[in-house]
């Protein structure tokens, strides 16, 4: 059912999930370590949602016959010269997703692999979110920026982000 190549390229968007949650772990720590616990935990609340982004690239995979295959992730960056240069990063990382999902439903599409452009249809449209949640959180601290209580009112805002898992939000 998955052609060599597409199986190939399922398995390295399945390793860039995960990658992306080992980023966003990072960018927790790193607010952690500036005293800003809101933006730490919107960073976690992303962190496993990525996870459940891989997790559905492997759940595809086994489904579809194929075999999973775990590769190595980079280690992700754990510094940042300010909040804004982290979620300048993030922003950054998105797009490539992006285009990586992208480049994944154009393969789906040219080997007429109609459940693989089901699946990944999800994912073209959770991009659109994914880029527009870390946009807005830019153009939010570019309003605050050098207002100390601004960023404080911020990391509350942030803080309220719950992450609701796949399962018990009924998917
Ligand atoms: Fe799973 Fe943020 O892309």
């Amino acid at each position: 059912m998955l052609s060599p190549k597409l199986l190939d390229a399922l398995n390295e968007q399945m390793k860039n999930e995960f990658a992306s949650a080992y980023i966003y772990m990072a960018m927790a720590g790193y607010f952690q370590s500036e005293d800003l616990p809101g933006f730490a935990s919107w960073m976690r609340a992303q962190a496993l949602e990525e996870m459940t982004h891989g997790e559905k690239f492997f759940h595809f995979i086994c489904d579809a016959g194929g075999r999973t295959d775990l590769r190595a992730i980079d280690a992700p960056a754990n510094d940042f010269n300010s909040p804004l240069q982290a979620f300048e990063h993030g922003l950054k990382h998105e797009k490539f997703v992006t285009e990586r999902i992208g480049a994944l439903m154009d393969l789906a599409i040219e080997e007429r692999n109609h459940a693989a452009q089901i699946m990944l249809q999800w994912f073209v449209t959770e991009q659109v979110e994914e880029e527009s949640s870390f946009s807005l959180i830019i153009r939010k601290l570019q309003r605050v920026e050098g207002d100390g209580r601004g960023l404080l009112l911020l990391d509350q805002e942030l803080g309220q982000r719950v992450f609701v898992p796949p399962a018990a939000a009924g998917e």
